[in-house]
């Protein structure tokens, strides 16, 4: 018997599609008036003026996607110890926001084959159970915008430096950027061995703290501030807003921030580390991310156990 629809079932199954087609548009068009209410404001607080019409209606559909994505993670992501918000990265496409704000990338030549032990690794008795260095007067300054210069090694140089000679003077990151030759200045990079000419401070070197150990991490940063790249290439690290992240971040090492701390979250009982990073007072916990400490995995989340390095300071 040939594949015939007979007209009664044809109009009954178009009226079905019918009804369910304009459901579906009047559920779309109230969700896009409902996030049109919340994009109008938003834009406001920050201050978004799109050159044209054309431009407002694609940032809105990243607004819109971003916004599915956090309505997603509200409902649905189990154990999650951390909180997302349309913040102020919330019209920017992932592709966009990693070329934009990250920008580290792997030195060519690590420091291979050293000799000089870990300095502080007799230390292992007196590392206290938690620090935050923006209490200890002068060690931390304010938070920086690193704007979009793909720079966030400089600002994470920078922080740990700020923490060495801890007398609460801010360098300048575009110093840094300025003074050092082999790095590729704006475009990530790494300093190896620059120094920062400034009449606070001179870096001398840096002296890498063992990779893949979280227990040697912790001696630095009972220490002195520490330099550490990171992966922030997940959707879920650019709208963070605030709690002990525990996204499913790779290792892939993408971004540079500043280790300024480390301890245990009153909240929920999560193992922290405190990372002050370089977007802005107005991201996360006021320019600071929590970000768990002693996982499972030897390179640590996001693979902050991988590369950390404190510089020297003559
Ligand atoms: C939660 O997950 C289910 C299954 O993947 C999905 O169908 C649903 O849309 C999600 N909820 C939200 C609010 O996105
Ligand atoms: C959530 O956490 C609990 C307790 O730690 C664990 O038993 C459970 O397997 C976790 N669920 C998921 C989906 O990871
Ligand atoms: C490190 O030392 C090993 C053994 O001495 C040698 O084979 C290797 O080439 C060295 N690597 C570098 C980068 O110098
Ligand atoms: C640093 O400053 C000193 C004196 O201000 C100058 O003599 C020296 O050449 C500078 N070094 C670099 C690397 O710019």
């Amino acid at each position: 018997m040939a594949l015939s629809l007979q007209p009664k079932v044809c109009i009954a199954v178009l009226m079905i599609l019918g009804i369910w087609a304009s459901q579906t548009m009047s559920r779309l068009f109230i969700d896009e008036n409902a996030i049109t209410q919340k994009h109008e404001p938003w834009m406001a607080q920050h201050r978004r003026n799109y050159q044209d019409n054309a431009e407002k209606k694609r940032r809105f559909q990243i607004f819109m996607t971003n916004w599915e994505y956090i309505k997603n993670f509200n409902t649905n992501a189990t154990n999650k110890t951390y909180q997302l918000s349309l913040n102020k990265f919330a019209d920017l496409a992932d592709e966009e926001f990693f070329a934009t704000y990250t920008g580290y990338r792997v030195p060519s030549l690590p420091n291979a084959n050293k000799t000089t032990p870990f300095r502080y690794a007799e230390q292992a008795d007196d590392v206290p159970e938690s620090i935050d260095w923006r209490k200890i007067k002068g060690a931390v300054t304010s938070v920086k915008d690193q704007k979009q210069c793909g720079c966030c090694w400089a600002f994470s140089a920078v922080g740990a430096v700020e923490g060495k000679i801890c007398n609460g003077v801010s360098l300048s990151a575009q110093e840094l950027v300025d003074s050092v030759s082999d790095n590729d200045g704006c475009d990530g990079g790494i300093c190896q061995s620059g120094t920062l000419n400034n009449s606070a401070a001179q870096i001398s070197g840096y002296e890498d703290v063992p990779s893949n150990d979280e227990e040697a991490l912790k001696m630095a940063v009972a220490n002195q501030p520490v330099s550490v790249a990171i992966d922030a290439h997940e959707t879920s690290f650019k709208l963070y807003n605030s709690g002990v992240f525990n996204g499913d971040c790779g290792t892939q090492l993408t971004h540079a921030v500043t280790l300024v701390g480390y301890g245990t979250s009153t909240e929920d009982g999560s193992m922290y580390w405190l990372i002050k990073n370089s977007w802005g007072d107005n991201w996360g916990e006021n320019g600071y991310m929590r970000l768990q400490r002693d996982v499972y995995a030897k390179e640590g989340l996001c693979g902050i156990a991988r590369r950390a390095s404190d510089p020297t300071v003559d």
